[in-house]
């Protein structure tokens, strides 16, 4: 099979905004506690968070990482969180039905966020409370003293502010799951009230509203238009979450779930855009893909847990090559529309439905889905380009048209390095890729990255880390100022030309 395509630098789509490589850390499970902070842990530093996992997460090059939930903020009293740590309530966990110890809170966590060199997304409970817990947490974190809360914060030995840019208003308001679940007319006044406050406090933040939690929620795309209404002038982005799964074995069709991706943003910048031109607004309000991913091979596990025990291992999903290339895909759409989404977090980083898995006491390992979002975080930084694409395509049974090649490029000025991302979905063939690169003049295959196994069901696991892991044994060849390769039968490409 044959796949043809062409690049020139002058079709963009827009400059890459570096905050679409964030993630997302949930008390959940094990993310926190035993996943990232475990202070018996021979590697864990003085703060006990464990430095294998910091390595890990800093090779990822995390921009921004999303935090405490998710469903957890909902219920979450932030308070409960931060001053002696040998004082923190222990608290009914009710979203995922745990107890919560709180030894990890809003001040560790920006303090592990600064290891890892990511910013803090930092969401507020819109679920149990409202607007003042948020301009309180909003005080406690980015106020400089003189205050209550500024000073409670320095008491608390943080003399420097946080300085905290973006702010979650609440979580998946949208879900009858969701402690506190409202309807788009109540949410949109609340998150309105406290877009308002919390913006009076510190004018420098950015916010975001709580879009859908998936297209396959009834109340989309209504709930964004009626959230948009109420709280329009007062935010920055609107949120989207959706996870995939192949959970009637139908790989053809699991692989083409990143088409139902791309129509979600679609519907979502149209919606955020009627809402504009009904206000006359010369506002855009952007996308924030907070929470994406592959979800689904714990979720029976998960419903044999004991209620009330301490991060139990809740949401481990272990990943195959397949999810991988669903990640791939789901990575190569967000690029895609780099000129409206702006952040979007994998969810999660550690332990839950995570690329680094870690064992309390033992060793951290990446899972198969870690590969496309290191690639894509470490070369797909620079300038979208807008490729002209002809691939074969298939129908599935919930898509029609899906092209066999899945791609985009990446042109990074500053380094002089464009980076094709591509991936084959054909089950059957190797795909021959060729690529007009004639106005890149001079340009050469640096490396071409692949990912790969005879087995899609492979898997990465604690006793055999490195089952799946990428090569760079690729065909791709440049000369003059064409490109020519072969993507094997469902693979993950990377190639890098100079
Ligand atoms: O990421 C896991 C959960 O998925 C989050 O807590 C919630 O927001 C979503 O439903």
């Amino acid at each position: 099979k044959k796949s043809r395509m062409v690049l020139e630098p002058e079709f963009q789509i827009a400059e890459v905004d570096n905050r679409i490589y964030g993630s997302f850390i949930e008390h959940l499970g094990r993310a926190v506690y035993e996943g990232i902070y475990e202070p018996d842990h021979p590697l864990a530093n003085e703060d006990g968070f464990r430095m294998d996992v910091v390595e890990l997460v800093k090779e990822l090059q995390v921009p921004i990482v999303r935090y405490p939930g998710g469903n957890f903020v909902s219920g979450y009293n932030w308070e409960d969180g931060v001053g002696p740590k040998e004082v923190r309530k222990r608290r009914l966990e009710l979203a995922w039905r745990t107890i919560e110890t709180n030894q990890v809170g809003t001040n560790e966590f920006a303090d592990w966020a600064k290891l890892v060199n990511s910013e803090v997304m930092m969401a507020v409970n819109l679920g149990t409370r409202g607007v003042d817990a948020a301009r309180n947490l909003v005080e406690y974190c980015n106020h400089p003293s003189g205050t209550y809360w500024s000073d409670l914060r320095v008491s608390h030995g943080y003399r420097e502010p946080h300085k905290i840019k973006t702010w979650c208003l609440g979580n998946e308001m949208d879900g009858p799951w969701q402690i506190g679940h409202k309807t788009a007319d109540e949410y949109g006044r609340v998150a309105l009230e406290a877009a308002k406050v919390m913006k009076w406090v510190d004018p420098s933040i950015d916010l975001v509203l709580c879009g859908s939690s998936g297209t396959q929620m009834p109340t989309f795309p209504q709930w964004e238009a009626t959230v948009l209404d109420h709280a329009y002038d007062h935010v920055d982005y609107i949120s989207l979450h959706r996870y995939y799964g192949n959970r009637d074995g139908d790989t053809a069709n699991f692989l083409a779930s990143s088409l139902d991706m791309e129509q979600f943003i679609h519907t979502v910048v149209s919606t955020c855009d009627y809402i504009k031109a009904k206000k006359r607004s010369n506002k855009t309000v952007n996308l924030s893909f907070d929470e994406w991913n592959v979800w689904f091979h714990s979720n029976e596990a998960d419903t044999k847990i004991e209620p009330w025990s301490i991060a139990p291992p809740q949401l481990e999903d272990i990943y195959t090559m397949e999810d991988a290339l669903v990640v791939g895909s789901m990575l190569i759409t967000l690029l895609k529309h780099a000129d409206r989404v702006k952040i979007a977090c994998l969810a999660q980083l550690v332990n839950v439905i995570a690329p680094i898995m870690t064992t309390a006491g033992g060793g951290a390992w990446k899972q198969t889905i870690y590969y496309p979002y290191l690639h894509a975080s470490r070369y797909g930084r620079g300038r979208v380009l807008n490729p002209l694409i002809s691939s074969p395509k298939y129908d599935s049974k919930d898509f029609t048209d899906v092209p066999v090649l899945d791609s985009t490029a990446v042109f990074n000025e500053e380094k002089q390095e464009l980076t094709i991302f591509a991936v084959n979905r054909d089950m059957v063939d190797a795909l021959q890729l060729e690529c007009d690169v004639r106005s890149f003049d001079g340009y050469q295959v640096v490396e071409h990255i692949v990912l790969e196994h005879e087995d899609i069901k492979a898997r990465n696991t604690h006793d055999e880390p490195n089952r799946v892991v990428p090569h760079n044994r690729g065909s791709a060849k440049a000369n003059d100022g064409s490109l020519e390769c072969v993507l094997p039968k469902l693979s993950w490409n990377v190639i890098r030309l100079r």
